[in-house]
């Protein structure tokens, strides 16, 4: 519900459980007074303090700047006093780079409008609330844009800048929001990490100055994830006080904390601006991402769910949700580049056997790439590998009663292939100088119509050329040297955003001429997992990590925000190709189990014994695929936490049934059974556990003793159902 107190001028956005209330002052100025549990008062203007702030312009326009640098301003602007950080900038056609937004008018509303060009929360059975804010003298409108999402404690916001002015103007700062909390929070929640070791969390103290996490690489990154929560120290999985933001867009970021002078605390989200400006011309518009935002007095684990949920019922695509995935076999680990049709067809034979519902053909079909240092951009079929095309080989695929996937890398171009030797110019390059190579490849330069058309093209050609049910679109370059010679000069800083746009575009086209193809979005593993991404694909591969116990870690993190179903976890290849381990075949499986299930290996190579136990590991996945799919997500311990074990459970809405992971990646020497608290149950019902009868009170007050057999790697996977 959104409420206006017309007297007080204040705004009161209530979920079910909280309140987001803002105020506007006489002056114009709008101000973030409170974020927090559900309160029944617009009565709280006084909390802005500003009969107590010193110099508040309509009683002392002398100290004018005092006031904007303590003010906490709602959508805080630059140039005119607030020296916090600020959210929009505009260097107007003079040069001069200055903004004051004063409030103008607002309209609530209960269709929720889509963003123009990038993917966005759906709003059916939401209220919205426009908030227009203006700056005369620049000719800069601004609007806020708020939904509400009642029943997840959430609350979207987004914001277009216009431009009303005669002339031109530049934006060269344009986040999507920014919280003021006072110091009722004192810890960060962040996720950090590398390739193949993606979203560990990280809790660090929040101190005076600025902490800043981001990304300058084209897409979020391995490195660090466009989320921030801030928490009470008192905070745990189960209470506590967390405010959390999490933007949809799949490029650069920033989302920084800052406690100022004062004590105060303001955590802003949105696009980097390093690296980024915009040129806005007389009437046009410019569409900021949208930043998904709620607070949870529930702790991390209630924030967690409220993700879950909202994702789950409004941002993911809604077809796919609950759809049974097929459990796939991919060839990468099995083979790298070696391969031709009659293996694939090998592999196909023996997985369907076996329960696999479908093969993905992943990189090397395509040009004459036999290696990582060629042919991206030649999407036509290589018939030296693939004999008789790839319709051929779809079909004797199919044959087998297995559906058909396939790689792509859209956005790349490689020295060595047919499309640079034409179009040396489609590649980001600085001029007068060599473009920087990684991985062997260069990036498209996406700001071009005709570049995005070309490929999107070949990639339509390819999808309709046989029975395609899967695509695996992957992106394995960061994009560092941004420039375009399609772009004039002032227009050079829009290259990245421009890349971001052309992405959703193909993305947007690819479901909507395949509606009927799993898309499955990559980025060398899980570098551009994020909600931007979610919008268009419900399943992202997770990492290229698939060693079980390295999991335990991405998994936790990438849980945190993203339901279990979008995380493509696979059983791979042993010992691990990443990092060597060697674990059990079946632990390999149970941490698999709570992701969108599929095989990473040679399933003619494995020994008799491993894939003897396939048909059973498919059909425990089944078993819960459903509860995983929609059920609630509890963190019962964490490996990263203790270093010696996870666990984790899942409980159906109606907390009937429940199934509780556990994996002993160190063994305890002398002791007897690991006592665990379950949590999520039903305190009131009785559950069978293992043969035996429980109360969901005794096995979440006094614990369900965990029996595993000695030894480091083991996991169990044990089913909780109600008695009733
Ligand atoms: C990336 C992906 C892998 C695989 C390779 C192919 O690294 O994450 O799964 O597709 O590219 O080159």
């Amino acid at each position: 519900m959104i409420i206006f107190d017309g007297d007080k001028k204040v705004f009161k956005l209530d979920t079910n459980n909280t309140s987001y209330v803002m105020g506007v002052t006489d002056e114009g100025y709008l101000g973030n007074i409170y974020y927090g549990k559900k309160i029944d008062s617009t009565d709280i203007l006084y909390a802005l303090r500003i009969d107590d702030l010193p110099f508040t312009p309509s009683k002392f326009l002398g100290g004018k700047i005092d006031f904007m640098d303590r003010f906490p301003s709602e959508y805080p602007f630059s140039g005119t006093g607030d020296f916090r950080n600020t959210c929009i900038s505009i260097k107007d056609s003079t040069g001069q780079e200055g903004l004051e937004l004063l409030y103008k008018s607002h309209n609530i509303y209960t269709e929720k409008k889509k963003l123009a060009g990038m993917p966005c929360a759906r709003g059916e059975k939401t209220t919205s609330l426009d908030i227009v804010m203006s700056d005369e003298a620049v000719g800069a409108e601004v609007v806020l844009t708020y939904t509400v999402y009642e029943e997840c404690d959430v609350i979207t916001r987004s914001v277009v800048i216009r431009n009303i002015s005669e002339k031109e103007f530049y934006i060269t700062k344009a986040l999507s929001a920014c919280l003021n909390l006072e110091t009722d929070v004192s810890d960060i929640l962040s996720l950090h990490g590398s390739w193949a070791r993606e979203r560990h969390i990280q809790r660090s103290k929040i101190n005076y100055g600025s902490y800043v996490i981001e990304s300058l690489r084209g897409e979020p990154g391995h490195q660090d994830h466009p989320f921030i929560a801030l928490l009470s120290e008192n905070c745990n999985k189960d209470y506590g006080d967390i405010y959390a933001m999490n933007l949809v867009y799949s490029g650069n970021f920033i989302a920084a904390v800052q406690k100022d002078q004062f004590g105060k605390i303001r955590t802003s989200i949105g696009i980097n601006p390093d690296r980024f400006s915009w040129k806005l011309e007389s009437g046009e518009q410019f569409q900021i991402p949208e930043v998904i935002i709620q607070y949870s007095h529930n702790g991390i684990g209630g924030m967690t769910r409220n993700f879950h949920d909202f994702f789950r019922n409004y941002l993911l695509p809604s077809k796919w949700v609950e759809a049974d995935r097929p459990v796939l076999i991919n060839n990468w680990e099995a083979t790298y580049f070696d391969f031709d049709d009659n293996k694939l067809v090998q592999i196909a034979q023996e997985a369907s056997k076996l329960g696999i519902e479908m093969l993905v053909m992943d990189d090397g079909w395509f040009g004459h790439r036999n290696a990582d240092d060629s042919s991206l951009g030649d999407w036509y079929v290589n018939e030296e590998k693939i004999k008789g095309g790839l319709k051929n080989l779809v079909d004797r695929v199919n044959s087998l009663g297995m559906k058909f996937g396939i790689w792509f890398e859209p956005e790349m171009i490689s020295p060595d292939s047919e499309l640079y030797r034409k179009h040396p110019d489609w590649a980001l390059s600085l001029s007068d100088r060599e473009p920087g190579l990684c991985r062997t490849q260069y990036m498209l330069d996406f700001s071009r119509h005709e570049v995005v058309d070309y490929v999107y093209g070949k990639l339509y050609e390819i999808l309709s050329s046989a029975n395609i049910e899967y695509v695996k679109w992957d992106m394995n370059r960061p994009i560092a040297e941004a420039a375009s010679e399609s772009l004039p000069a002032d227009r050079q800083g829009e290259v990245l955003h421009r890349h971001v746009l052309a992405l959703y575009e193909m993305q947007e086209r690819l479901v909507n001429d395949f509606p009927n193809i799993l898309l499955e979005n990559c980025s060398g593993g899980g570098a551009r997992f994020d909600a931007g991404m979610l919008y268009y694909s419900p399943q992202i591969w997770c990492s290229d990590n698939a060693d079980p116990i390295e999991r335990l870690m991405i998994q936790e993190g990438t849980h945190l925000i993203y339901p279990l179903s979008t995380t493509g976890s696979h059983v791979a290849d042993c010992p691990n190709h990443i990092n060597g381990r060697v674990t059990p075949f079946d632990t390999r499986a149970d941490v698999a189990l709570t992701g969108t299930f599929g095989y990473e290996l040679d399933v003619t190579k494995i020994s008799q014994e491993e894939r003897d136990q396939i048909p059973a590991q498919i059909a425990k996945y089944k078993k819960y695929r459903k509860l995983v799919q929609t059920g609630d997500y509890y963190r019962i311990a964490s490996f990263l936490e203790n270093g010696r074990y996870d666990s984790y459970m899942i409980v159906s809405k109606d907390k009937r049934h429940a199934v509780l992971i556990y994996v002993q990646v160190v063994t305890d020497s002398n002791v007897l059974g690991k006592k665990l608290k379950l949590c999520g149950l039903d305190s009131e019902k009785k559950y069978i556990v293992d043969g035996k009868k429980y109360s969901g009170n005794v096995l979440m007050n006094v614990g369900y003793i965990i029996k595993i057999a000695k030894g480091d790697f083991k996991s169990v996977v044990i089913e909780i159902e109600s008695a009733e």
